[in-house]
């Protein structure tokens, strides 16, 4: 759902029997209204530091909830008395291509840490709760399949204290090639990593949750070029949206390819960076980008938009992010 919440991509994902992650009441809701009668244990909703009426709210719902800190069952473990819960655990080891996208280890708001799994159990029994799935997501552009291996097998080896988990659920973050020749994540290796989990716990579900992988190369910002500008060596091409439809460059320093649509054909000889109409010095979508010289009007297409674009996007200076269309 972060990464792409638009109504047809859901039905796309709903067709092909995917359930759906969902980190707020909103992100629920959209799907309870989008995919009117989906079965509710295809949604599971992992708030992290929601207030307690959040939880109050979700599991009435019947969808599965993850708990993310130890605070909701030591504050309001009446909430939580005769459910069914999953629980977020910090391997300790945050992955990823940045700083940002790092979800595990001490400096990550993420996740119970494994240090604190004995009080979790003790908890957990005392409020009458049971623990039937584990959870861990260590971070986003993960490119080595030991990630998950390594996820896996801390997991799988809190089986032995949490006997009643029947789901494993190793995250998502499976590496998107955002560089043309760039290599992705090998499927095949992957797969093989999960069929191997799979050979050593047969009475367990493993669930992965790979929304950027499934979405990014699915889409494009297209934009058209407004002004330019050169700064003695510096050149800028100014196109009609920015930070305000894809905050990805500013937010991680993403890289996202870029090519002037309008002139294709055209011979490359122009170093440029690319930016946007925000009223921010980091409202860059490129920089040092090699483009043909480019016009008023043209069209670029900045590339792998598909995920965290719009779904991240806002009005910020007032300005609409652009539309969103499915082809
Ligand atoms: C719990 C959880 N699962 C899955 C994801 C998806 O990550 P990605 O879109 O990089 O695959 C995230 C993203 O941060 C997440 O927090």
């Amino acid at each position: 759902m972060k990464a792409n919440w638009h109504p047809q991509i859901l039905q796309v994902f709903h067709e092909q029997g995917l359930g759906f992650e969902c980190v707020s009441r909103g992100e629920v809701e959209h799907v309870l209204a989008t995919l009117k009668g989906i079965d509710r244990k295809r949604i599971l909703y992992t708030p992290n530091f929601a207030p307690r009426a959040e939880y109050a709210w979700a599991v009435e719902q019947g969808i599965w909830v993850t708990l993310d800190n130890l605070h909701p069952l030591q504050k309001w473990p009446e909430l939580f008395t005769g459910r069914d819960l999953f629980v977020r655990i910090d391997t300790g080891h945050g992955r990823g291509h940045h700083d940002k996208v790092r979800t595990a280890g001490v400096h990550s708001k993420f996740g119970v840490p494994l240090f604190e799994v004995e009080e979790l159990e003790r908890l957990a029994k005392a409020a009458g709760a049971k623990i039937v799935g584990l959870h861990a997501h260590t971070g986003s552009g993960v490119f080595t399949v030991d990630n998950w291996q390594t996820v896996g097998d801390t997991l799988t080896a809190l089986t032995q204290r949490f006997r009643d988990v029947r789901t494993v659920d190793l995250g998502g973050g499976l590496g998107v090639p955002e560089r043309l020749g760039q290599q992705g994540v090998l499927l095949t290796e992957f797969g093989a990593t999960l069929a191997a989990i799979k050979a050593a716990h047969p009475k367990l579900t493993l669930w992965i949750e790979p929304g950027r992988y499934l979405v990014a190369e699915a889409g494009v910002l297209l934009a058209q070029v407004t002004q330019l500008k050169g700064k003695g060596e510096v050149h800028y091409v100014g196109v009609a949206t920015g930070m305000n439809s894809l905050i990805r460059p500013a937010l991680y320093g993403a890289h996202h390819e870029i090519l002037n649509l309008t002139r294709l054909d055209d011979v490359a000889t122009e170093v440029v960076n690319v930016v946007g109409p925000i009223c921010e010095s980091g409202d860059l979508l490129g920089v040092d980008r090699l483009l043909p010289p480019s016009e008023e009007g043209d069209v670029l297409l900045i590339a792998t938009a598909g995920a965290y674009s719009r779904s991240m996007s806002s009005r910020y200076n007032l300005r609409d992010p652009a539309p969103e269309f499915v082809i």
